[in-house]
């Protein structure tokens, strides 16, 4: 990070996150909050709430949260380096010009020259399909069906089976040839020059969501290996990060409600050619969490359609456990017979496609159906039920669980409450975070010393006391303890505490929610009831912890009792006493 702190800070002192925020979200006052319909998932009620003594956001339907910076990296894409420079603009802070931490600075002009010779080659790739060396692509194009107006929208191209094309014309027009090597697009030759990575292909640009070209991949035209080459990972270019056509895709996404997701360059051209528009390509890589991260912005709602060979069956298996922890609604469509999308589509038409699309088959009777398998004998329904309890542990989305279980009693013959009280002794076992939304929201973290540090980010005059009455010694969950800490420390730092920078770096994504949930929600009360409340807490705290050392003491105890060790014993009798005197003195 090149950006020095304090002018982070004025940022952060000039903006203000209702105004942001209203750019891309209609905001409405509701009591001290301001609400609106979350950009970042799919919903129909408001539950994106933006409070402004806070300068935070939270959205009770899907748990992101944050900053200003924060929301702007998210909602347009951006980097830490590039937010701040945005807002900076904004709110008139000057930045001083680059001294220290020139490696980041650096890192940016990388990026920003790569981004922008790939749109030089996308350009170059582009005129040689429409030039006479591009006939034998236009005519691959066309026998595939592909109309102009699509490969116009796409901004097909081909690169000639020639060695030095596009490295001779890049030189010309003066471009770094070390940067087009770090773009991918040419490669160093053993005698010293360089030569062109893609040669007699069709070229299809590889787009982030803001429109840049990121990347390319290659199709041969006809046979031969590899039938696809792809630029290599670069600093634009990470394949689980991005997703094939999302850039396009998104507003068909946002209106149908829906993604489809496919696995290759053609399968998700041919779709849009037939006018099935809300699709992205994973292009050849497993699907990850970050994919999945990246359609949530635009929709809940996933149908998978994978290839009917054992690859695809595989790569839908994998993605199942995805789908489900991260708490998106997800079909699966696996196409009869050997076709693939673009080979259905273009034989039986968009209709046909779209019938079969809307029978896609929910993730759980997929699950159940095709990995589950048969339980004929009592031996075999046992493993069932365990194998289906441990994935059953990792949905998070309350509702899909319930359903999963119903199927999972009604295909098993096992009782459903059965089968719940079960996965929830299961998940207590292993300490997995379960959904809590029917326990009024403190789940497993031990309410009273969450309270206090909610007091604390609210009342942040209680902070030193809190430090110097060294209370937090009296917490007995290590996750409230370590946050608590930070609050002190931070508060003893700077004089204010900054909860979306504290919470930021929190492991415990289920604390961090909470967090945000809690702050909320304003306190309503005055300094005096505060006080009380604050002592209330303190004594809670405390009492518990003396309770729970007078536990040990006594288990300690016995087992000296037991082994006759009168040393032990008197030392454990003497550490009760001093227990109890302390305790005494606690107001
Ligand atoms: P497929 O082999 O299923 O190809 O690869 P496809 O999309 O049906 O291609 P066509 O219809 O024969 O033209 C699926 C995806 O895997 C990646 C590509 O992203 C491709 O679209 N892939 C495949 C590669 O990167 N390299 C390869 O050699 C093959
Ligand atoms: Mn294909």
């Amino acid at each position: 990070m090149y950006v020095d702190q304090s002018k982070i800070e004025e940022i952060k002192n000039r903006i203000d996150i209702v105004d942001l925020v209203s750019e891309y979200v209609t905001l409405k006052k509701a009591g001290r909050n301001f609400t609106g319909l979350c950009p970042f998932h799919q919903e129909k009620t408001p539950s994106f709430s933006v409070n402004r003594e806070k300068q935070i956001f939270y959205c009770f339907g899907c748990g992101e949260a944050g900053n200003a910076i924060t929301f702007l990296m998210k909602i347009a894409d951006k980097s830490f380096p590039e937010a701040i420079k945005d807002l900076a603009d904004k709110t008139g802070v000057i930045l001083p010009p680059v001294s220290s931490g020139r490696e980041g600075r650096q890192k940016d002009l990388v990026k920003e020259g790569i981004i922008g010779l790939n749109a030089r080659a996308a350009q170059q790739f582009s005129r040689n399909l429409f030039s006479p060396a591009g006939a034998i692509a236009r005519k691959y194009l066309e026998e595939r069906g592909i109309a102009d107006e699509v490969v116009k929208q796409f901004r097909l191209g081909f690169a000639p089976d020639t060695w030095r094309s596009l490295t001779d014309y890049l030189a010309k027009e003066g471009c770094s040839l070390k940067l087009a090597e770090q773009a991918g697009l040419i490669i160093p030759g053993k005698e010293g020059g360089f030569y062109d990575r893609f040669r007699g292909r069709l070229i299809f640009p590889i787009e982030n969501v803001s429109g840049d070209i990121i990347a390319f991949g290659g199709r041969i035209l006809g046979k031969g290996e590899p039938k696809y080459l792809n630029s290599p990972e670069s600093p634009v270019y990470i394949k689980g990060k991005n997703l094939y056509g999302l850039n396009k895709a998104k507003e068909e996404i946002r209106k149908k409600g829906f993604v489809l997701i496919v696995e290759g360059y053609f399968d998700l051209i041919s779709l849009w050619n037939a006018g099935i528009g809300n699709v992205v390509a994973t292009l050849g890589t497993a699907l990850t969490r970050e994919h999945l991260d990246l359609l949530r912005r635009y929709t809940m709602d996933v149908v998978a359609l994978f290839d009917p060979d054992e690859a695809g069956k595989k790569a839908l298996d994998r993605s199942l456990e995805l789908f489900l922890s991260a708490g998106m609604k997800a079909r699966a469509l696996i196409l009869p017979g050997e076709y693939d999308p673009d080979d259905y589509v273009r034989k039986f038409g968009k209709d046909k496609m779209n019938a079969l699309i809307a029978l896609a088959q929910p993730l759980s009777d997929y699950y159940i159906e095709n990995v589950l398998g048969a339980g004929r004998t009592f031996e075999d329904k046992k493993v069932m039920v365990k194998n289906a309890m441990e994935f059953i542990a990792k949905i998070s989305d309350k509702k899909e669980k319930d359903l999963f279980i119903k199927r999972i009693s009604e295909k098993t013959g096992v009782n459903e409450e059965l089968l719940i009280k079960e996965i929830y002794r299961d998940a207590r076992k292993s300490g997995a975070k379960t959904d809590d939304g029917q326990q009024g929201g403190h789940g497993h973290y031990d309410p009273v010393e969450l309270f206090l540090i909610q007091l604390m980010m609210d009342f942040p005059q209680k902070i030193t006391q809190v430090d110097r009455e060294k209370i937090l010694d009296f917490f007995m969950q290590p996750e409230l303890l370590t946050l608590g800490r930070k609050v002190i420390d931070t508060y003893k730092l700077l004089g204010f505490i900054d909860m979306s920078v504290i919470l930021s770096d929190s492991a415990d994504s289920t604390l961090r929610e909470k967090m945000y949930k809690l702050m909320m929600k304003n306190m309503p009360i005055d300094d005096a009831m505060m006080e009380k409340i604050f002592a209330d807490s303190v004594r809670q705290i405390k009492r518990k912890w003396y309770k729970e050392q007078h536990r040990q003491i006594k288990i300690k105890l016995s087992q000296a009792q037991e082994k006759g060790n009168q040393d032990l014993i008197k030392e454990l009798l003497y550490e009760k006493e001093k227990l109890l005197t302390q305790e005494k003195e606690m107001p």
